[in-house]
């Protein structure tokens, strides 16, 4: 038996921001941000959705999806760097929410690469046999610490939540390899300030090529699988060019890439798990299909992961 997906939800804002609106308030074109990003629109959330609300919203359906109850839940995490409040964790607002036991839960701050670094977290629990069922979540409410006067990163983010819950799965099925790591000198490249997101996009788009691609490879060989074993490619939904140069890496065709970023853009922690359950409700990923997921992030840190989906 190995850790793998038993449910899945998502929950996004209902506001859609165009680039045509985005716009009229900026000095920025639709044509530059699809271009050099690949991003149609984002989801932004209104003043009265926190963080903890889209947690909730994807949680309870993705704990519905798996056929459970609240209650089953044993370990709470939650990968978010937008909290309500630097504490109480998202996690404990999460756990109160949902009318869950007292059970742990914390928060993982690991930015983009938070779902990867929560799944793999998840997994050693479930192996282990200390918990049965964990909750698995990536939040972000980047509109409250985006900077609406740079252009730079404004164009880029949105809000979203998805949410996993994560047990035992069947034989040869769940995560077959994984892949974390983190370089601390370079978190001058991607940093919240006081209030805002300040980003060396240059910088941050040199270490996404080379990490997503030499990642995915590592974690590939690490299953003892080859290229041409891969189904679908899920990578962080940062920049199309960025996504593009991981899918070349790893040699597969354009179709086996999933792409949501034109409708999301950059969700962050969410992105990935968002990306994954889309795909599954639109009947693109099926039973037996190897994924595999890799991430990178502020901190900077990188995730990556193999994952044979079904139960
Ligand atoms: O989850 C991780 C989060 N971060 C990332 O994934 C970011 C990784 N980096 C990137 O995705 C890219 O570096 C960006 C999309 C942020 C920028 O693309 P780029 O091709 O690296 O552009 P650049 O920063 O080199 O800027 C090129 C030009 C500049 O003008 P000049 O100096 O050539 O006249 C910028 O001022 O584009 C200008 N520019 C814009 N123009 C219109 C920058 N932002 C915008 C904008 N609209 N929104």
């Amino acid at each position: 038996m190995s850790a793998g997906i038993l449910g899945m939800g998502k929950f996004v804002p209902e506001r859609v921001v165009t680039n045509i609106d985005l716009e009229k308030v900026m000095d920025t074109s639709d044509e530059w941000i699809r271009t050099r990003t690949g991003i149609e629109e984002r989801r932004i959330a209104d003043d009265n959705t926190n963080t903890s609300d889209m947690a909730f919203a994807a949680a309870e359906q993705a704990i519905k999806n798996a056929g459970l109850t609240a209650k089953d839940i044993d370990l709470i995490l939650v990968a978010t760097v937008t909290p309500d409040h630097p504490f109480p964790s998202v996690a404990c607002m999460l756990q109160d929410k949902l009318g869950a036991r007292h059970i742990p839960a914390m928060d993982i701050s690991a930015a983009c690469s938070g779902f990867i670094y929560g799944m793999v977290t998840a997994k050693q629990f479930i192996d282990n046999r200390t918990f049965q069922h964990v909750l698995v979540v990536g939040v972000e409410k980047l509109s409250k610490i985006t900077d609406w006067d740079d252009r730079g990163t404004a164009v880029l983010f949105g809000d979203a939540a998805a949410a996993a819950v994560m047990g035992q799965v069947s034989d040869g099925k769940g995560i077959l390899s994984f892949e974390l790591g983190a370089d601390g000198s370079g978190g001058k490249y991607l940093y919240q300030d006081d209030r805002f997101i300040k980003m060396n996009g240059r910088e941050v788009f040199k270490f996404a090529v080379r990490q997503m691609g030499e990642s995915a490879v590592n974690v590939v060989e690490k299953a003892g699988l080859k290229k041409e074993d891969i189904d679908y490619l899920i990578p962080h939904q940062a920049n199309i060019r960025i996504m593009e140069a991981s899918r070349e890496r790893l040699e597969i065709p354009e179709d086996k890439m999933i792409k949501t970023i034109q409708k999301y853009g950059n969700t962050s922690a969410s992105s990935i798990p968002l990306a994954l359950i889309d795909a599954v409700e639109e009947g693109q990923i099926k039973d037996g299909d190897l994924l595999v997921m890799v991430g990178f992030g502020g901190g900077l840190t990188w995730g990556a992961l193999t994952l044979k989906w079904g139960k």
